[in-house]
């Protein structure tokens, strides 16, 4: 049999992964990528554990299906949540989640309290303070939850300005105050980089989807290359417009919907 060239696969919810895959894109030109947006399941963050795990594990199993050796869970609530049932289910496979390597960049960055935004499923987990506690348990890190972002984010708010008005009334919560670092705990954050850099005042944003990205690199030593694959698990026509106007992406988006 004709071994196919090996691929990295990414997964989220929706959009989110694509600010990794595009970070991802910066430090590994040219290996092919198969991305699975779950926007029939999103958002993942109000969900429970166990049906995140579930739908990771059948993603998971599409891209190594498609495959890919390494697995990028682009989603901090996935990477949270069922991080280490898919490490325990697929040991042929490695896996890169979107909060270690964070972990450990805030634990070298020389800050008393940085602050974290993330999605319910990510803050109920407490999965970033009890690492960075085992990895430098001087940093002090003060996580909110705040489950409006995704949805403004997937609906097409950005750039409205009331984008920044949701984010001003999250950044002014009383946990926050103090913060020396702003952390996008969650993979669809970032888009809201230049917002959020204008309402905070000598706060160093972290660009969480380059250092994850930094992180992929280190674990991947195939040079082929080839051309990145696109799926959905529900195919709706504001997505294709979102992921055309942000990130450029004019690719075909193939529907697969793993079965329940
Ligand atoms: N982008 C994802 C994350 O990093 C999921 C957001 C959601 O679907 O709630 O948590």
């Amino acid at each position: 049999m004709i071994r196919s060239v090996p691929k990295i696969g990414l997964f989220d919810s929706g959009l989110g992964g694509l600010t990794v895959l595009s970070a991802l894109n910066n430090a590994l030109p040219g290996v092919p990528k198969v991305y699975y947006g779950d926007t029939l399941h999103l958002p993942y963050g109000d969900k429970s554990d166990t049906a995140i795990q579930g739908y990771s594990i059948k993603i998971v199993q599409f891209l190594k299906d498609q495959g890919c050796d390494l697995i990028v869970i682009a989603c901090n609530s996935a990477s949270a949540s069922a991080g280490k049932v898919l490490e325990g289910r697929f040991p042929e496979l490695t896996f890169v989640n979107v909060i270690d390597p964070v972990v450990d960049h805030l634990a070298q960055l020389e800050k008393d309290k940085v602050g974290l935004l993330g999605t319910r499923a990510t803050v109920r987990s407490e999965a970033y303070s009890l690492k960075l506690a085992e990895k430098n348990p001087e940093v002090s890190l003060c996580a909110l939850a705040t489950p409006l972002l995704v949805p403004l984010i997937e609906d097409g708010f950005l750039g409205t300005g009331i984008d920044s008005d949701v984010l001003a009334h999250y950044l002014n919560d009383s946990a926050l105050e103090g913060i020396q670092a702003l952390v996008p705990g969650c993979t669809h954050y970032p888009l809201l980089k230049n917002v959020a850099t204008a309402l905070l005042n000598e706060v160093q944003w972290i660009d969480a989807p380059t250092i994850v990205a930094e992180q992929v690199a280190k674990h991947w030593n195939n040079n082929e290359v080839g051309e990145d694959t696109f799926y959905l698990s529900d195919r709706t026509d504001n997505f294709l417009s979102i992921s055309h106007k942000i990130f450029k992406i004019d690719a075909n988006w193939e529907l697969v919907r793993l079965s329940e």
